[in-house]
């Protein structure tokens, strides 16, 4: 989920894409309920949609918790 619907803009590897990197360092400037804040309610303005309707708050705050602490595989 997190690799194949965010990766559609973040890039497979969360490297970038048409969204900014999501790796572990992009990310050390927020904490856990601002990204999880982001996935709920996307950035206002951007590409980067809510997703809101499609998870709930355990869900969002499950990936931000992933996207801070899990290294994806090298490419
Ligand atoms: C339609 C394309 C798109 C999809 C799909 C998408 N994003 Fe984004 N995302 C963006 C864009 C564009 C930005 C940059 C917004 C900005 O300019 O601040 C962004 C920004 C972010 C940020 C803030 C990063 C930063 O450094 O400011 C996070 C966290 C994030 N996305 C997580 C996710 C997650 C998790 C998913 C999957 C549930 C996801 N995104 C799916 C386009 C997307």
């Amino acid at each position: 989920m997190l690799y194949q619907d965010c990766g559609s803009c973040h890039g497979m590897t969360l490297r970038g894409g048409l969204g900014p990197s999501l790796l572990p360092e992009a990310l050390a400037r927020y904490n856990l309920d601002a990204i999880t804040g982001i996935i709920l309610h996307g950035v206002p303005g951007t590409a980067m949609p809510p997703w809101s309707d499609l998870l709930t708050e355990d869900d969002a705050a499950w990936l931000a918790d992933h996207l801070l602490s899990v290294k994806p595989a090298s490419p």
